[in-house]
C-alpha cells in the first residue's frame, strides 16, 4: 500500500473511532479524507477482513462497533508520556519491513523519535542477512528514527540501550525473566523472544540518522519448524496473552529514559545496565562466528564502545564488533 494511502486509511480509522457511537455517512467520510465513496467502501471491507466490526446501513453510513487488537496510533498517542520517542507515529497494516519505511521517512527529513509500526511484515529483516518471522497482529514490528549527536563508532551503544529497554519491558510488564545474548537478542528461558536490527546513515565523522528496528514475539502460538528450537514468544513462555500496546508504551518510555541519560552521562550508564542484565557479559564460554573465522573463549566484559571482549585459550583478548555468538559446546 502506498504511504499516502496508508496515512489516509489511518485517518479513516481515527474518524470511525471518534464517532464510534453514531453512524457516519460515506459522503462525509469521503469528503473529509478527499477520496471517493468507492474508496471508503473498499476500506470498510478491508478493515472488516482485519477483524474490525463495522456496521453498514445503506443510505445512512458506517459505524465502528468493535476493534480487534490492533496497534492503533490514536490509542498509543493518548497514553504516551514521552518527550521524543513516538511523538510522531506511522501505522501500517502490511509493509515489507518497517526499517525500510523508516529509512525512506528519515531521508525525507522526519524528526527524531518518529515511530513506524506494522501489523505484518512481508520481508522482515534480521541481523546478518537473516529474515524476521513477522506473523500478522501477534508480534511487535516497529522502527524508530533517531538522530543522535554521536560519532558513528559509538552507534553500537544505541543498539545495547535498545536491548536493555526491551529486557526491562519484558521483565516489568510481563513478569518474565530475561537474558541478553550479545549484542541484542532477548532470551526468555534460553529462547529468543526479541531481536533488534539497528542501521544507520552516516558521514565519516557524524551519524546522519539511525533506524532502530525492534521485533518482539508477543502472542505467537507457534513458529515454523525451522525456528522452533531457538525462537519463542512471551505467550508461549508466560502462558498468557499480553497487550502489544502496553508493551510498546513501556518500551518507548524506558528506551527514551536511557537514550537521554546516555547523551547526558555517556555510555557507562548503558554498559552497566546491559552487563547487569546479561549472563553473556562475563564468564560465559562462547563460540563466535566472525564470517571468515570462528573463535572460542570466555567472555570478559564489554569494551567502551559496546564490543564483546572474549579471552581466547591463548590468553589473548579479542574485541568482537559484529558476529554471531553461541554458547560453546566443548568437544569431549
Ligand atoms: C535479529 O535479531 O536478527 C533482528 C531482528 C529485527 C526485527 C525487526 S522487526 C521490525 C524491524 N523491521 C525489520 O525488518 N526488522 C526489524
Amino acid at each position: 500500500m502506498l504511504q499516502e494511502e496508508a496515512r489516509k486509511l489511518d485517518r479513516f480509522i481515527q474518524l470511525l473511532l471518534a464517532n464510534a457511537t453514531v453512524f457516519v455517512s460515506g459522503e462525509k467520510l469521503a469528503g473529509s479524507l478527499k477520496v471517493s465513496r468507492m474508496t471508503i467502501c473498499n476500506w470498510v471491507h478491508r478493515l472488516q477482513a482485519q477483524g474490525m466490526v463495522i456496521e453498514i446501513k445503506p443510505k445512512i453510513g458506517y459505524r465502528l462497533t468493535q476493534v480487534p487488537d490492533l496497534l492503533l496510533p490514536q490509542l498509543i498517542r493518548r497514553e504516551l508520556h514521552t518527550k521524543v520517542l513516538g511523538r510522531s507515529i506511522y501505522h501500517y497494516f502490511q509493509v515489507k519491513s518497517t526499517n525500510d519505511v523508516a529509512h525512506q521517512l528519515a531521508q525525507q527529513g522526519l524528526p527524531e523519535g518518529t515511530l513506524i509500526m506494522a501489523e505484518e511484515q512481508t520481508q522482515g529483516r534480521g541481523r546478518l542477512g537473516r529474515d524476521w518471522y513477522s506473523e500478522k497482529s501477534v508480534g511487535i514490528y516497529l522502527s524508530l528514527i533517531l538522530r543522535p549527536d554521536l560519532k558513528p563508532r559509538h552507534a553500537a551503544i544505541i543498539n545495547l540501550a535498545a536491548a536493555v529497554a526491551v529486557s526491562r519491558v519484558i521483565e516489568c510488564t510481563c513478569s518474565l525473566t530475561t537474558d541478553i545474548k550479545w549484542p541484542n537478542d532477548i532470551l526468555v528461558n534460553s529462547k529468543k523472544c526479541s531481536g533488534i536490527l539497528t542501521e544507520m546513515s552516516a558521514d565519516l565523522d557524524q551519524i546522519k540518522y539511525m533506524v532502530v528496528g525492534i521485533g518482539i514475539n508477543v502472542n505467537h502460538q507457534s513458529f515454523p519448524k525451522s525456528l522452533q528450537e531457538q525462537a519463542s514468544s512471551l505467550f508461549l513462555e508466560g502462558g498468557r496473552r499480553f497487550s502489544r500496546t502496553e508493551i510498546i508504551l513501556a518500551l518507548l518510555r524506558y528506551f527514551e529514559d536511557l537514550y537521554l541519560e546516555l547523551q547526558e552521562q555517556g555510555s557507562d550508564v548503558v554498559l552497566e545496565q546491559w552487563i547487569r542484565r546479561s549472563s553473556f557479559a562475563r564468564g560465559k564460554e562462547v563460540s563466535v562466528d566472525l564470517g571468515d573465522k570462528k573463535i572460542h573463549g570466555t567472555t570478559v566484559g564489554l569494551g567502551k564502545e559496546g564490543t564483546l571482549r572474549v579471552k581466547l585459550c591463548s590468553g589473548q583478548i579479542e574485541d568482537i564488533v559484529s558476529g554471531d555468538v553461541v554458547i560453546w559446546e566443548r568437544p569431549n
